[in-house]
């Protein structure tokens, strides 16, 4: 272990800061019980100390950037660097939401540009995009499909979920108040259209569907899903994070959904994962477009204003417009592909995801043999029997340089370990990481320890992660010093919470 920034200290390091003026009294400006009682522990390094110490660590991460991440439902591709670069122009990086509107038409064209580009991908009438993330994005439909009910006159307080759907889509529902009823998938890993006729009924406010499923399979039988939940009077709910496998193929619109939410974040070059500000624009058919929340781009002799008078509309979302930064990469990425090169990636996508189950095919288990989308899911149940288990495969990708897929998600399949090459990675990549997946799967057979034992080469081992998630070492105290109060009973602390 390295020693973090506050245990190391250079010689003439730091800035000096003047002695306070002669009679300047703190307490003029801050309460007693802001003052500290003995004098703080910053860091006492030198400029090129620091810039070594960051670089160094920056260097034991794992990304994209340097190395195969396929971790499936997660979508981390790899982004054109020029859609990043364009946000760093001044034009876009410092323009402020408070500026009057007349000052920002080309930001606002933007917005309108892109609101109308998916909702030509996927086949809606209307977008916003105001939430934040896919699941809000599921918030805000839901929210929708609640005000017209309601408009209506209809009481239904149920969402049937399928048990393949990403898991923010009955959290979504919880949250919105309503009960979530589960179906189950069929052999095949659809959804089972009987058990959907069976719970369907006049308390049905909503079937929300993530396409492709989180098994990576396209659900066949989607247009009598949507006539089903429309005969009973219900709203279906498109859940397309998961588009990278659909652009320029097939549309939700034309399938028959009244609402769908994207990611950003995942199928529009906007990065993925650090928790960095995503987004998940929700588009609608007409007959909800009023519910849509506000404010909302009109047009006007003097240009495009935002408008507040919308009687129906949800409300607001969250501050000003959404991740104004996500925007402008997904516009570059879905003006510089086209069309054509829109489903180029999709096309690409598919392709790698079937080619790594091809070849995994014999090594690993796969519950479900369909055709994959952008991803598919196989079991390290053979390994299981070794004492091998998915979580074990993982850690042991690690020492060969490459990222784990996602474990135990879904949780519908055993040992499960979801696979998403994406379509940015070449056939060498996809070569290299199936050679060392048989790999694994013989050291299993043969060599059990050495898989079970793994990372050995990562700069942290295996650490404890029920500790890491329920007791977060997130703060440093100094040698000697006393405990701070913290308000979280969960938190603890020690010197020795990162590398
Ligand atoms: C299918 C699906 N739906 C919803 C989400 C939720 O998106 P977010 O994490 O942006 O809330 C994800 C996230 O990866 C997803 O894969």
């Amino acid at each position: 272990m390295s020693k973090l920034i506050f245990e190391k200290k250079s010689l003439n390091s730091g800035d000096h800061l003047p002695e306070p003026k002669k009679g300047f009294d703190a307490a003029m400006y801050f309460p007693a019980s802001a003052a500290r009682k003995s004098p703080t522990h910053l860091p006492e390094s030198a400029e090129l100390d620091v810039v070594r110490h960051f670089t160094r660590l920056s260097q034991k991460n794992f990304c994209v950037d340097t190395n195969f991440y396929p971790l499936g439902s997660c979508t981390m591709k790899y982004n054109p660097k020029v859609n990043d670069q364009i946000t760093t122009w001044p034009f876009y990086s410092r323009i402020h939401p408070y500026q009057d509107e007349s000052q920002v038409q080309g930001m606002l064209e933007i917005i309108r540009e892109l609101e109308g580009s998916l909702g030509e991908i996927l086949g809606m009438d209307a977008f916003s995009l105001q939430p934040a993330a896919g699941a809000h994005g599921e918030f805000a439909g839901l929210l929708m499909i609640s005000a017209y009910h309601k408009a209506n006159g209809q009481k239904r307080n149920q969402v049937l979920v399928p048990d393949s759907a990403h898991g923010t889509n009955p959290a979504s529902a919880a949250l919105c108040g309503y009960e979530v009823v589960t179906v189950k998938t069929d052999e095949q890993g659809r959804v089972d259209l009987n058990e959907l006729r069976a719970k369907v009924g006049p308390q049905t406010a909503c079937f929300m569907l993530t396409n492709p499923n989180t098994l990576g399979i396209f659900e066949t039988s989607i247009r009598e899903v949507t006539k089903i939940v429309h005969a009973a009077g219900g709203q279906v709910y498109y859940d397309g994070a998961n588009m990278n496998a659909l652009l320029g193929i097939a549309r939700p619109g034309d399938m028959g959904f009244d609402v769908v939410h994207v990611n950003l974040h995942k199928t529009f070059a906007v990065p993925h994962g650090a928790g960095g500000p995503g987004s998940g624009p929700v588009g609608v058919k007409k007959h909800l477009e009023k519910f849509l929340p506000y404010p909302r781009l009109k047009e006007t002799s003097s240009g495009l204003v935002w408008n507040y008078d919308l009687p129906h509309s949800i409300g607001r979302l969250r501050s000003f417009y959404g991740n104004a930064g996500a925007f402008l990469r997904s516009y570059c990425y879905i003006k510089a592909l086209g069309a054509e090169g829109l489903k180029e990636v999709s096309v690409n996508a598919v392709l790698s995801a079937n080619y790594l189950k091809a070849r995994l095919a014999k090594h690993y288990s796969l519950p479900h043999q369909a055709h994959c989308m952008h991803e598919f899911v196989c079991s390290a149940s053979k390994q299981k029997a070794h004492g091998v288990r998915a979580l074990d495969i993982g850690k042991r990708l690690l020492d060969y340089g490459l990222h784990a897929p996602t474990v135990y998600f879904p949780m519908i399949v055993e040992e499960a370990m979801m696979i998403e090459p994406t379509e940015t990675e070449s056939k060498d990549v996809l070569d290299k990481f199936a050679d060392v997946m048989i790999q694994i799967a013989e050291e299993a057979e043969k060599n059990p320890q050495a898989v079970i034992d793994a990372p050995t080469k990562t700069p942290i081992r295996r650490i404890d992660e029920v500790m890491a998630a329920r007791k977060p070492n997130l703060r440093w105290t100094p040698a000697g010093a006393s405990e701070p109060k913290l308000a979280s009973a969960n938190l603890t602390t020690s010197s020795t919470c990162c590398a």
